[in-house]
């Protein structure tokens, strides 16, 4: 089984480097295409292991899957109906295994879905999904690990969210697209995935206004029609290859990417001294001679995102001077500074802050990918550790970046998979 990542430090990276699709637009739209009947095809899938989990079940509710292409999906939503229940087994493996929830009321007026699991990052809740799934009239009952939602006479409401949960706003945004009546979600987070699911729906016919701000407007439709469409580029992945190039010293073009998708990670970067380019082709990032501290603190879109914190964290350990991190997203989320001291980083945590002394040097040595972020910035403190850095569990790498290894290793990276 490949999961074990080594990579040799010392080399700075050099060229050009493509962003694959979001896997957070990707998933959620897998999830979107069986509230119509028919063939849906997504392009810019990225071949990463959420989504294969993901489509395993697709398939274990009815619908087929099949891959048209390297990176083109399509989903058969058959007509009539398809199961409501998810397993315990896949579900564990996915966090986003959740949004079945709102799909599946919107399609079938019923689901029974199991407590999801994916990256250890906090607790997690679920309470705002089904205020809202709740709102709209679905009776709701948690009984042995498995939520079980049921509608008789759904109907659009006003929905305020007391935090701006991606998930609960797409869970929301399914199940209304398909619900009689008009609802109004208030406080809705605005972040790309977000517009990307508004679109596509939109696309199938449905009626959503007001995605990417706080305020989205859903009429109901009766019937959605299947379309082809493809997945905007992966603003975290870009963010990651950005940092790559800022830390090992070189120089990097970032190609497919929304550069407004990700401003907060070209401003903290610009502050920490590199030199940030936007050019036809994507964004060109130089490192500059030092790396200079900076303050982050993580938020909703368009705040700086939580799934970039701890990859800056890996480049602020280098930094000249103290640099404090405040996490306000999820708990969960400085399990990496263990990690990261262990290659000989300066941090000290409290609470939801991490303050990060930086030091002249990292050394390689045995660390573990304890989620998928906190993978992918061990794998950046490894770009420029002294020796090699072995990455253990790196299968959560594998969860959400597609070729990981082969497209550092093009930009000169040496990184092997074992
Ligand atoms: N929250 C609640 N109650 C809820 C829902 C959320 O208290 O009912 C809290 C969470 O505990 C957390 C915060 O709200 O503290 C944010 O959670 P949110 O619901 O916004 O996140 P999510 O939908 O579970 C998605 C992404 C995450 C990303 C976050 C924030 C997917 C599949 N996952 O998670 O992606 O970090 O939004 O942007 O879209 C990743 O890609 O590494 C990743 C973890």
């Amino acid at each position: 089984m490949e999961d074990i990542l080594i990579v040799k430090g010392g080399t700075p990276l050099y060229g050009s480097i493509r962003v694959s699709g979001a896997k957070n637009a990707g998933l959620v739209l897998m999830v979107a295409a069986i509230l119509a009947e028919g063939e849906t095809i997504l392009d810019n899938m990225p071949r990463i292991r959420d989504v294969e989990v993901m489509t395993f079940i697709l398939n274990e509710l009815g619908v087929r899957t099949e891959w048209k292409d390297d990176n083109s999906l399509a989903i058969y939503s058959p007509p009539g109906r398809i199961k409501t229940k998810t397993s315990y087994e896949l579900s564990r493996m996915l966090r986003a295994s959740n949004l079945f929830l709102g799909a599946l009321l919107g399609r079938e007026k019923e689901a029974a879905i199991s407590l999801p699991g994916g990256c250890d990052i906090g607790s997690r809740p679920m309470d705002l999904h089904l205020k809202g799934v709740q709102a709209l009239g679905a009776e709701v009952e948690i009984e042995h690990g498995y939520i079980y939602a049921c509608t008789k006479r759904p109907r659009g409401n006003n929905v305020y969210l007391d935090f701006p949960s991606v998930g609960a706003t797409e869970n929301i945004i399914m199940m209304a697209v398909k619900t009689p009546g008009n609802t109004v979600i208030e406080n809705a987070a605005k972040e790309p995935e977000i517009v990307d699911l508004a679109n596509f729906l939109n696309s199938m016919g449905a009626k959503i206004r007001g995605a990417g701000t706080d305020v989205i407007k859903i009429e109901g439709v009766s019937e959605l029609k299947p379309v082809r469409y493809a997945i905007i580029p992966d603003r975290i992945e870009a963010g990651t290859f950005m940092v790559a190039g800022a830390i090992s010293k070189g120089e990097v073009l970032v190609e497919n990417v929304i550069p407004t998708h990700i401003y907060p990670v070209i401003a903290k970067l610009q502050e920490a001294g590199a030199v940030v380019k936007e050019t036809e082709s994507g964004i060109l990032v130089k490192a500059g001679d030092k790396i200079r501290p900076v303050d982050i603190k993580t938020l909703p879109y368009p705040g700086f995102p939580t799934d970039m914190q701890s990859q800056m964290m890996a480049m602020l350990c280098l930094a000249e001077g103290t640099s404090v991190i405040v996490e306000n997203v999820f708990e969960n989320r400085f399990q990496i500074v263990d990690e990261l001291k262990r290659m000989g980083a300066d941090i000290k945590v409290e609470g939801h802050t991490a303050v990060v002394k930086g030091v002249k040097k990292l050394y390689g040595t045995k660390v573990r990918a304890t989620d998928l972020r906190a993978g992918a910035a061990l794998i950046l403190a490894g770009l420029v550790a002294e020796g090699e850095t072995v990455i253990e569990e790196a299968i959560h790498i594998f969860r959400g970046y597609e070729n990981i290894a082969q497209k550092l290793n093009h930009l000169g990276a040496q990184i092997t998979v074992k």
